[in-house]
C-alpha cells in the first residue's frame, strides 16, 4: 500500500553474537533440535508496514498472550535448505518456489504480503552469516525455517494486521535418522483426512500439520512410521510428504505416478522436481544408474488405493517413495491397508532404483555437483 514500508534488504541492521555455539558432532543432530547463533526478524504494523528488518542473537521472542497466531492459528512456514558443496559455495535449491509458495499461504490466512525477492535476499544475508553451520557433509544441509505469525493482539475472529516474520536455521541430517538406509512403512487412515476440497491442503500452513500429530502418534502404535492420507480412497500425501508410484508398463517403460495438484496436495518443490527429472529421463538427461534404454512417463494423476493394490498383485508396483524438503526422496517398503499389507521389494540402499536415481541427481544439484536449469543458487 501507498505509504507503508516494503520489507528491504538495503535496510537490515545486523548483530552479531557475542557468544557463538559449539557446533555438535553431525552423528549426533537429530533433526530440527539444534538452532543456529542467529535469527531474521521483522515485524508488521497496518500504519508502517514491513519494519527495518534485523538479524540478531538467536533468542525467545515476546508476544501477548491474546496473539492471534495462538488464538486462530495464523501461522505459515516454508521448508529450505542451505548446502555447501566440494567447491566450498554455498547454495539454496530453487528459493524461489518456497518463497511465491510462502506468499500464497500468508494470502491464505490474510497475512500481510512481503516483497519475495527482499525476503530471499535477507535469507542470503542469513545463511552467509551461519554458513560455519552447514555441514559439508553429503546429505547434511542446513534446514532453515522462515516462518510468519499474526500478533494482533484481540479476540476478535478477524484478519491479523500485525505480524512478525521470522527464519531460523537448524543443521540437519537424515530426517529419520542417520544411517537409515531402510524403506519407512505408511498405513492407510480411512477415518480421518488430511485435506478435502476447497479446504487448506495446498498452502503450507502450521494448522494443516496439528491435526496430523494424533493419527501419526497411533500409526506408530500400530508399528508404522508415517501416515498414507486418503481422501475417499485417493491417495494425497504421506506424513508430511508427497508420495508417487512407479508402476511397470513394460521393460523399458515405467510411469512415475503422483497425485494431482487438486488443492488438497501441497505443491512441494522436490514433488516438481522429481517430475521433471522423471519426465527428463532418458531425452534431456540421464538419470543415474538407470539405463539410457528406460522411459520415465512422469503423470500427475488420480492414484487410488485400489490402484496401488491392483498393480501390486500384477507385479506391476515396483516402487513407491515419499518426497519432501526435510526427506529429499525416502523408499516406502509396506504400506498398510485394509488389515494387509502392500509389500514393496526391498532394496539394500534403501530406495528402489527410480527413487535412487532421483534422490542422488537432486543432491548432486543442491550441492552444485550437477547443473540442471538454474535451480542451485548461489548465496
Ligand atoms: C519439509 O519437508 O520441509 C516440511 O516442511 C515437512 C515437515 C518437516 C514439516
Amino acid at each position: 500500500r501507498p505509504g507503508v514500508a516494503e520489507l528491504d534488504p538495503s535496510r537490515l541492521n545486523v548483530t552479531v553474537t557475542q557468544s557463538p555455539k559449539s557446533i555438535p558432532p553431525v552423528e549426533t543432530l537429530k533433526f530440527g533440535q539444534t538452532m543456529t547463533d542467529h535469527m531474521l526478524i521483522a515485524s508488521y504494523d497496518p500504519e508502517h508496514g514491513w519494519s527495518d528488518p534485523e538479524i540478531k542473537p538467536y533468542g525467545p521472542i515476546c508476544l501477548d498472550p491474546a496473539s492471534s497466531c495462538f488464538q486462530y492459528s495464523t501461522n505459515v512456514f516454508e521448508g529450505m535448505k542451505a548446502y555447501v558443496g566440494p567447491d566450498g559455495e554455498v547454495r539454496l535449491f530453487r528459493p524461489d518456489l518456497n518463497m511465491a509458495r510462502m506468499r500464497r499461504s500468508a494470502g491464505r490466512v490474510a497475512l500481510p504480503p512481503f516483497d519475495t525477492d527482499a525476503l530471499l535476499t535477507l535469507i542470503q544475508r542469513l545463511v552467509q552469516l551461519e554458513s560455519r553451520w552447514i555441514p559439508n557433509i553429503q546429505g547434511y544441509s542446513l534446514y532453515l525455517r522462515p516462518t510468519i505469525i499474526g500478533t494482533r493482539p484481540n479476540l476478535g475472529v478477524t484478519a491479523s494486521d500485525h505480524a512478525l516474520l521470522y527464519v531460523i536455521c537448524s543443521p540437519a541430517g537424515p530426517y529419520f535418522g542417520a544411517g537409515s538406509a531402510r524403506q519407512i512403512s505408511l498405513l492407510a487412515n480411512v477415518d480421518v483426512v488430511r485435506s478435502w476440497p476447497g479446504g487448506t491442503g495446498g498452502y503450507k500452513l502450521a494448522l494443516n500439520y496439528a491435526p496430523t500429530l494424533k493419527p501419526q502418534q497411533s500409526a506408530e502404535l500400530q508399528g508404522y512410521n508415517q501416515v498414507l492420507w486418503l481422501l475417499d480412497g485417493k491417495v494425497t500425501e504421506a506424513g508430511a510428504m508427497n508420495f508417487f508410484a512407479v508402476v511397470k508398463q513394460d521393460e523399458n517403460n515405467w510411469d512415475v505416478i503422483t497425485p494431482p495438484l487438486d488443492g488438497t496436495i501441497l505443491p512441494g518443490v522436490t514433488r516438481d522436481s522429481c517430475i521433471a527429472l522423471s519426465a527428463a529421463h532418458p531425452s534431456r538427461t540421464t538419470l543415474p544408474h538407470l539405463p539410457e534404454t528406460l522411459h520415465l512417463h512422469a503423470h500427475e494423476r488420480t492414484l487410488t488405493m485400489s490402484d496401488l493394490k491392483q498393480w501390486h498383485a500384477e507385479g506391476r508396483l515396483l516402487e513407491a517413495f515419499t518426497v519432501g524438503t526435510a526427506v529429499v526422496v525416502t523408499g516406502v517398503g509396506r504400506i498398510g491397508y485394509d488389515r494387509t499389507d502392500i509389500v514393496l521389494p526391498e532394496h539394500a540402499c534403501g530406495r528402489g532404483p527410480v527413487a535412487r536415481a532421483l534422490y542422488e541427481r537432486i543432491v548432486e544439484i543442491q550441492e552444485g555437483k550437477f547443473e540442471w536449469e538454474g535451480w542451485s543458487v548461489v548465496c
